[in-house]
């Protein structure tokens, strides 16, 4: 009945932890999820108050404009001026997006004929490569390994496949390693791409979610990448919108004009009142950001200091809510601590298969039930 395009999607794993995860709790397993990579703190309410005013305006109830309405493609400009001191013209260097997922779920049919090859980090977003496969092109998996620092090398990619790449996938702060990357590697980046003839597209999402001081740069402030590629940012983690669907891609003129060429066929934009909501969240106080920052900080202290009481051997990560944890297999990890702890965890290998080796933790609850997950997971034998 499903196409072989459906067909070839590898397994998705996180229904099935969905699954277990509902039956633990069918049997009165008090479930600790640290699973889920979506914020459990409100959106703040300035951004909840402006949605309010502007869905009330009829203004607002057409059809949105493609590529965004220009008043949130300038907050965007402003916003990446502000933030990493890059200068975007809002005419054709920003598209509004329904999450960065947008962009990235569509960019490939943009580029890739049958047969081309995406290159993608791996553990990774998982839609680099369905989205690949959507446009039948195939992945190649750059491997992102801890003696590299997680970053992938890329003179390890074959002549062959990067004769025929023409796309390249990377994220850093990295979803699930929490990796971050130094502009040297993104230096990198835009000569390899120049070399190779490679439409980049970075993925920002985590870059507001820092910790200690750290601050994450744009792909954007590496001199040249504007021509080599975009950037997919997103207000679903800076912002706690995960569900209100809005984020942007911005950077060259040209590559967003593919992208613009397959969405407007598939969709018809952003909803102009989600748009004044991102409005005031670019152009708002900052304050909210610092103050999710320092509840996320607070959480990875506490997960950290006691994974290490209970002997795991863990790195604290400066960027995103994720604690990426070493363990001899993850399969069998995350099954222990679901069934002797009833703590959930995601199985590294959900993200790729360099995933194998490590479990991922979400910080996306509270001090005291990271501190309960922590004491029962000190009581499973792995
Ligand atoms: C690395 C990464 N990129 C992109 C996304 C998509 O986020 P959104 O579509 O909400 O912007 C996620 C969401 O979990 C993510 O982890």
């Amino acid at each position: 009945m499903y196409s072989q395009r459906l067909e070839n999607l590898p397994p998705y794993l996180f229904a099935r932890i969905d699954a277990l995860k509902a039956q633990k709790r069918s049997e009165g397993v008090d479930v600790i999820d640290l699973g889920v990579g979506d914020p459990d703190l409100a959106t703040p309410d300035h951004i909840v108050e402006a949605m309010v005013r502007a869905v009330k305006d009829p203004e607002n109830h057409h059809y949105p404009a493609y590529d965004g309405m220009l008043p949130f493609k300038e907050a965007v400009a402003t916003w990446y001026r502000n933030r990493f001191s890059v200068s975007l013209e809002p005419g054709n260097e920003v598209v509004a997006l329904m999450g960065s997922k947008d962009g990235i779920a569509h960019i490939p049919e943009a580029f890739v004929n049958p047969g081309d090859y995406v290159l993608a980090t791996d553990p990774g977003y998982p839609v680099y490569k369905t989205s690949t496969l959507f446009a039948e092109g195939k992945t190649h998996l750059l491997p992102l390994r801890a003696e590299n620092a997680f970053l992938p090398v890329l003179d390890d990619i074959p002549a062959d496949v990067l004769k025929r790449a023409k796309l390249l996938f990377f994220n850093y702060p990295n979803n699930p390693t929490a990796a971050t990357a130094p502009m040297s590697f993104f230096d990198e980046v835009v000569e390899f791409a120049r070399e190779h003839d490679l439409v980049v597209v970075h993925d920002n999402a985590y870059s507001e979610i820092t910790f200690d001081g750290y601050k994450a740069p744009s792909f954007l402030e590496a001199d040249g990448a504007k021509e080599v590629g975009v950037e997919m940012h997103s207000l679903s983690k800076t912002y706690n919108m995960t569900g209100w669907r809005i984020g942007m891609a911005v950077g060259s003129p040209e590559v967003l004009s593919g992208l613009t060429r397959v969405k407007s066929n598939v969709d018809s934009g952003v909803f102009d009142a989600v748009q004044h909501a991102g409005i005031a969240a670019l152009t708002g106080s900052q304050q909210c950001v610092a103050d999710a920052c320092a509840v996320y900080q607070e959480r990875r202290d506490a997960l950290v200091k006691g994974l290490r009481e209970v002997g795991f051997d863990v790195q604290a990560p400066k960027a995103t809510f994720y604690v990426w944890m070493p363990v001899d297999d993850c399969m069998t990890a995350a099954a222990k601590f679901l069934n002797d702890a009833g703590i959930v965890v995601t199985p590294g290998v959900g993200f790729g298969e360099s995933g194998e080796g490590y479990v991922r933790f979400a910080i996306t609850r509270s001090v005291e039930r990271i501190e309960e997950a922590v004491e029962r997971i000190g009581r499973v034998a792995l």
